[in-house]
């Protein structure tokens, strides 16, 4: 077990051998020769109450400026979804904001640096021009451990290059209920998969910066969000935001709690034991206790139990939600609860005022501010981060490399899930093919939310510099013997073609803007239509799902002759035609056991026996080109 309290020797042993005025003259908060316990001890000691506080809190970069950095001491910020720099959003323009910020921090009297976060859930999706990952959900189809610790630490680099180091992930939920708007954010319904390959990915991104330098710091995650956000129970949840009813996200967890734990546990201990540095609280409630509340989970269980000794995260704004008389005591709930920082982007100067009110009337004692406090400082100087606190110069050509795209092409061609297939695939070289479906030719459609914006985009290609279309990508890998027409309505004359590959599927969301009945799973009238056009216009079908989730087919499925899940396959959408060219073997198997229709639609808790008369598919299911 790696314990973020433990310096990497390397660290100590580079910066041991420091000039001596140097270490005569630093306080020894300063030394990195120093265990970390004696290093937050010291720090602590010399810091007033509102340097404490700043710790605690979280700035958003729509609302709060370096100028204010300083003057809250803030310890921590982010970027939300939808909050690039200003101007120009690209990697200059990155660096300068969080240096900007990082500068503010340093200047203050104690110089504790700055702890910028971001939702890098599949690779750096907030910047043109980075390579964009597969989601969890296509990741977790692929099932390769290797995988998954390339892509973490290929994302760590990518984000170094900038002098980011906080990413919001991963995303440990174990999903119950596809019709939930983060299904495909997440790493399927099994536990033990969820486990396996998040643990994985997690152990490559705390080690990416390795071999690029010495003395670069430990990039930091975050296991989220904790604990059952996956097990939330249909209509558990009302609330309406930016303008949309939600049903299942940040609902309620119900059921007997040995069970409960036994499913949603597992990927937070092997998180903790990986060495993880942050736990991201859940919007959710856990059998009607909101989780921001429930300090027998957040202390008894994920402190006493699991022995974390990192930081513990509230999610954006979600102190406001819970159930106390007040702001202030929402916060005053939430932090005697186990919360560390509080991630008020907007809120952030009042909350420091609020805590600093709780301080003094002793509804928040110094010893659990200080606590708090040690929290933070620990990632902080267990990452490295006071001896480099800027960006990593060596991994500013790494940034959507070919090496990194070559890396996301594998994944996509490891997640590709083939479901059915009556002799139309591979695809053959020479062949006339006919493409329809929006998804074919679209980079937002096929990278999903948390894309350049929170709830994604469509419709404008320029907008992911270097990335391939699985148009393009069938272009390139079919050459040019082979003959592709493309209509996104299905627009064709002339006899029929030898394969019409459709490519329908669903749009961007995030949260719980993705959120669906069963009803909500089936594919759209307008892509049935399509499917039903198409049938007439090639001497085989083939049906590309281009989706964060299986979806209902009906009809669609007799109308095709092969039936392929590639899920949200990001920036390189060559990996889903070398699969359908069978340049590379259909290995992908289902992280999520798949529906028939919507009226018998049933959620993973269902007994096996209730369970699989409803399903098309059942979980793990996956052909090969060589099935017969
Ligand atoms: C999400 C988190 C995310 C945070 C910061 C929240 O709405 O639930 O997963 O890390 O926003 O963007
Ligand atoms: C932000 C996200 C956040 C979401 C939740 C969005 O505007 O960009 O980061 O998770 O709001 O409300």
């Amino acid at each position: 077990m790696i314990g973020i309290d433990k310096l990497p020797t390397w660290l100590a042993l580079a910066l041991g051998c420091g000039s001596l005025t140097a270490q005569a003259t630093e306080p020894p908060y300063r030394n990195p020769g120093l265990p970390v316990e004696q290093r937050i001890a010291d720090l602590l000691g010399r810091m007033t109450l509102d340097e404490k506080l700043g710790q605690m809190v979280m700035g958003g970069r729509d609302w709060v400026t370096p100028a204010q950095v300083g003057a809250l001491h803030l310890g921590t910020m982010l970027s939300g979804g939808d909050s690039p720099p200003p101007d120009p959003n690209n990697p200059d323009g990155w660096s300068a904001l969080i240096q900007g910020y990082q500068a503010a921090a340093l200047g203050t009297r104690l110089g504790i640096p700055l702890l910028y976060g971001i939702d890098a859930v599949h690779g750096f999706g907030a910047l043109p021009g980075a390579t964009v990952f597969p989601h969890q959900v296509a990741l977790a189809a692929a099932g390769d451990e290797d995988l998954m610790c390339r892509i973490g630490a290929a994302t760590a680099r990518e984000l170094a290059a900038v002098g980011l180091y906080w990413n919001f992930a991963p995303l440990v939920a174990v999903v119950n209920d596809i019709r939930w708007g983060r299904a495909y954010e997440s790493l399927g319904e099994n536990t033990d998969l969820v486990t396996r390959l998040a643990r994985a990915y997690t152990t490559g991104y705390q080690a990416g910066l390795v071999d690029l330098g010495p003395g670069l710091p430990r990039p930091l995650l975050t296991a989220k969000h904790f604990l059952g956000d996956g097990g939330v129970a249909d209509g558990s949840s009302h609330f309406h935001l930016k303008g949309v009813w939600s049903r299942l996200d940040r609902g309620d967890t119900r059921g007997e709690e040995t069970a409960l734990l036994a499913r949603f546990l597992p990927p937070f201990q092997a998180q903790v034991a990986a060495g993880v540095g942050a736990v991201m609280v859940s919007y959710s409630r856990w059998n009607g206790t909101p989780m921001h509340g429930h300090g027998d989970l957040l202390q008894g269980l994920l402190r006493q139990q699991l022995g974390f000794r990192g930081l513990v995260v509230s999610d954006w704004e979600a102190v406001a939600l819970l159930p106390a008389q007040g702001f202030d005591q929402q916060v005053a709930m939430a932090v005697n609860a186990g919360v560390d920082v509080l991630m008020e982007p907007a809120r952030s100067a009042e909350v420091i005022g609020l805590l600093r009110t709780l301080a003094a009337s002793n509804q928040i004692s110094a010893h659990r501010i200080d606590e708090a406090v040690a929290h933070v400082l620990r990632v902080k100087f267990a990452m490295g981060l006071f001896e480099h606190p800027g960006p990593v110069a060596a991994a500013g050509g790494l940034i959507g490399s070919p090496q990194h795209r070559a890396l996301a092409r594998e994944a996509v061609r490891k997640s590709q899930v083939l479901l059915k297939n009556q002799e139309a695939l591979p695809l053959r070289r020479g062949q006339h093919l006919r493409v329809a479906g929006a998804h074919a030719d679209d980079l937002g459609l096929q990278s999903g939310g948390w894309t350049l914006a929170w709830s994604g985009f469509q419709g404008d290609n320029a907008r992911l510099p270097g990335g391939t279309s699985i148009l393009a990508g069938l272009r390139q890998v079919g050459g040019p013997t082979t003959r592709i027409d493309y209509s996104a309505n299905g627009d064709f004359a002339g006899p029929p073609a030898d394969v019409a590959l459709v490519l329908v599927g669903e749009p961007p969301y995030a949260e719980w803007l993705g959120d669906r009945d069963a009803q909500g799973l089936r594919l759209s009238p307008q892509d049935q239509a399509l499917i039903a056009r198409m049938r007439p216009l090639a001497r085989k079908l083939v049906l590309v799902l281009v989706s964060g989730r299986p979806l209902i087919l009906d009809q669609a499925l007799a109308a095709s002759d092969a039936l392929v899940a590639a899920w949200l396959p990001g920036s390189e959408g060559a990996g889903v035609a070398d699969t359908l060219f069978g340049d590379a073997p259909f290995t992908g198997k289902l992280p999520y056991a798949w529906p028939r229709d919507a009226d018998s639609f049933l959620p993973a808790s269902a007994s096996p026996a209730e369970r699989q008369p409803s399903l098309l598919y059942e979980f793990g299911y996956g052909l090969s080109l060589t099935t017969p």
